[in-house]
């Protein structure tokens, strides 16, 4: 049976991590020339590999938790005195410390294809036919859990990790690797007789209970929860603090190993050796030689997948030869020689209470049902999205019906049937209201759109409150010291009310605010400004002066302008006046930028208040032009790579890679010929600068460094 840890035994590990050197060991220390320091270091990483081996991928133990703390404290020590001798892919580094400003797209050496989707057994069987018309001799059928997360490529090269690569489109994907490598089930380094150079690929998610664990706090921290663990397992790879990333607990198993030197020629029993050199693959795996062995594993897995402490959503069967999978081939999205069996999305009765009508930033009103409780995939249920008023007439949905809620992987679970037999004579029909539940203005349906909206942006709460809370919003200001809790907090004491009051804020104003907030169950919660709080909200605002123009385009909201596209218009125009005079056709002539677009960046600087907001946070001092001093000199690291060894005085080694990384630059970890630069500090590791000058590589000192990024 399954080998799985619990989410107990995984957070004790983390809180392990807190460095720390004890007084016994700088005793030890004192006493070592770099030589010993050198053996002593190797010896301490194989152990302390081996030991996160033994328990994040066996779940099986041979020390305590206090000796395990003693081994890496003396490897924090030893590293912490010889900074050249520290490697970056030491077991030290699990608990992050870099910050990925963009995730760089890499184009994957095998495209990452998708699998044919399956709901009957029907169609299980078809496979096997098609199958059988092809391969004339005995065939063995892998079937294995299809996880529910992000799909990731791990590159290694002589045991090390290299590289870890989202699936992004199948083509391309982002560069996750700092994040990959806080995730204590994936070796950053191999033992055993592994290939020289190979791919593996898996699955990198969210186990329960540490998505429980992190939506509680988002919650209590007045975020918006995640919907899923699915979400949370991506969201959490993009991070771009890779700290952050560590603390999310993820998981990753693999089930995919791809190269030109693999052991065997079959999947299952390069699976088991994979499993030898480190890798976390999955024990609930089977091989199976006939349709009804397939059979029964679905089925086993149909209840048994209740009781796993992650998602899946269904199997996957695949051939076992790579010979026979050669001659089966692919379609033009997936292999012939695999397919996914997805479990239907569970279903429950309950009986529907009332239903809400939420508003969001835009004005948009979404109905959400609130359900009599009800038990499904093991979680009680009480809401359920209706998505908007054509899926209510659709469902010709009346009070008190009794209601077929479905869960397929979301945590919001929709309604998809009506049992009307058992409806009352009396039930009143559930419709969609005319007027903005909130502030009653009349609503309005925009052509083509499905969704009702409330016209009074500029005066209905709700969407006062989503669109600051988009200003403050990471890909926008990335104000993280207030969150959504916190803007509630400040609109309601009527401090602020649109973006350019939260600049006007002063001590006074915050000290003091107090405020209750219901969290999990019939709890309640109170946030109160005191002194720490109060100034940590008046720095982040202030930082967010820095923020890049772009950004200051993207958080005013313009609706239908992304991200993306204020990047693009920004650029193109690089001053908000010019933006604000720019006629259609001037802006229809960007690439990026289409007639809504247009259309909708005329009409929201059409509105005085608008330009009002912009005098004011310009005022302020948020930027309204591009910088190009800063655009210069973040690109002026681009496509750099560069190689941090030695002690440096003035600046720790984090430091120093923030600087790299916010200059557009990127940290390696090894000299290669790929290198751009060694920023090389005191005592300076001899096998780096050997191999720098084996391969040319400039050598370069902090002051150079410091001149490059000036
Ligand atoms: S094998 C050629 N095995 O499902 C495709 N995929 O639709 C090779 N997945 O992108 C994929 N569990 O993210 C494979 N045991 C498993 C899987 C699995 C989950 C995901 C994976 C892939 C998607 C395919």
């Amino acid at each position: 049976m399954s080998l799985l840890y619990t989410g107990t035994m995984l957070l004790k590990r983390v809180d392990r991590l807190t460095p720390g050197i004890s007084r016994y060991h700088h005793l030890k220390l004192s006493a070592m020339t770099p030589e010993d320091a050198k053996k002593r270091i190797d010896e301490l990483t194989e152990q302390i590999e081996q030991h996160n081996y033994n328990y994040y991928v066996l779940s099986s133990p041979t020390i305590s938790d206090y000796e395990f703390d003693m081994l890496l404290e003396e490897l924090i020590g030893l590293e912490n005195k010889y900074p050249s001798l520290a490697d970056p892919n030491s077991p030290t580094q699990r608990v992050g410390g870099t910050i990925t400003k963009e995730f760089p797209t890499v184009v994957h050496k095998y495209p990452m294809l998708s699998l044919a989707n399956t709901y009957s057994e029907g169609e299980i069987e078809d496979f096997v036919k098609r199958i059988k018309k092809v391969i004339h001799e005995d065939l063995e059928y892998v079937c294995e859990l299809k996880y529910d997360g992000v799909a990731i490529g791990l590159t290694y090269s002589h045991g090390i990790l290299k590289q870890a690569v989202t699936r992004g489109d199948g083509v391309q994907g982002d560069d996750v690797t700092a994040n990959v490598k806080t995730i204590r089930s994936i070796p950053l380094r191999l033992k055993g007789d592994f290939p020289e150079e190979f791919e593996i690929r898996g699955e990198i998610y969210l186990p329960h209970e540490q998505f429980k664990k992190i939506n509680k706090e988002r919650i209590e921290s007045g975020e918006v929860p995640f919907a899923n663990p699915r979400n949370a397992a991506s969201g959490s790879l993009k991070m771009q603090s890779s700290s952050e990333v560590a603390k999310r607990e993820l998981d990753c198993t693999l089930y995919n190993l791809l190269g030109d030197d693999l052991p065997n020629n079959h999947h299952y029993q390069n699976l088991l050796e994979a499993r030898k050199w480190g890798f976390k693959t999955s024990n609930n795996i089977k091989l199976c030689t006939n349709i009804n062995d397939i059979f029964d594993f679905l089925k086993y897995w149909d209840e048994a997948r209740q009781d796993l402490p992650f998602d899946i959503d269904g199997i996957v069967i695949k051939v076992n030869s790579f010979q026979q999978r050669e001659m089966l081939g692919f379609t033009a999205k997936s292999p012939r020689w695999a397919i996914a069996y997805k479990y239907k999305a569970e279903e429950a009765v309950t009986k529907l209470i009332s239903v809400d009508f939420q508003v969001g930033r835009t004005g948009t009103v979404t109905p959400v049902a609130n359900l009599e409780p009800v038990v499904l995939s093991g979680t009680k249920v009480k809401r359920a999205s209706l998505h908007n008023a054509d899926i209510i007439a659709k469902l010709d949905l009346h009070l008190g019906d009794h209601v077929l809620v479905e869960k397929g992987g979301e945590i919001i679970p929709k309604i998809t049937g009506v049992d009307k037999s058992l409806r009352i004579s009396e039930a009143s029909p559930v419709t969609f209201p005319k007027k903005c539940p909130v502030c009653g203005t009349p609503l309005v349906r925009e052509e083509g759109e499905a969704a009702y909206a409330c016209p009074n942006s500029k005066s209905c709460p709700p969407q006062i409150k989503g669109k600051l809370e988009h200003f403050i919003s990471r890909k926008a200001m990335d104000i993280q010291s207030l969150g959504e809790g916190k803007i509630e907090m400040l609109y309601e004491n009527g401090l602020v009310k649109d973006p350019s009051d939260l600049y006007k804020l002063t001590y006074s104003d915050l000290i003091g605010l107090e405020k209750e907030i219901k969290t999990e169950g019939s709890k309640t919660k109170k946030i109160s400004f005191r002194e720490k709080t109060t100034k940590n909200i008046l720095k982040g605002i202030a930082d967010s002066k820095e923020k890049a123009f772009e950004k200051v385009l993207f958080a005013l909201g313009i609706r239908h302008i992304g991200e993306t596209a204020a990047k693009t218009i920004a650029r193109h125009f690089q001053s908000m006046d010019r933006i604000v005079s720019a006629e259609y056709d001037e802006l229809i002539e960007i690439d990026e930028v289409g007639d809504k677009m247009a259309n909708s960046l005329i009409t929201f600087f059409n509105d005085p208040d608008n330009i009002q907001l912009i005098k004011s946070l310009k005022n302020s001092g948020v930027r309204m032009e591009g910088s190009y001093e800063t655009s210069e000199k973040e690109a002026k690291l681009d496509e750099k790579s560069f190689v941090i060894s030695g002690v440096f005085n003035d600046y720790s080694r984090e430091e120093l890679m923030k600087m790299v990384e916010n200059n557009g630059g990127k940290i390696v970890s090894s000299v290669s010929s790929n290198t751009s630069y060694v920023l090389a500090g005191d005592k300076m590791g001899p096998a780096k600068l050997k191999k720098a000058k084996e391969h040319g590589i400039p050598i370069i000192d902090l002051t150079e460094f410091l001149d490059m990024i000036q």
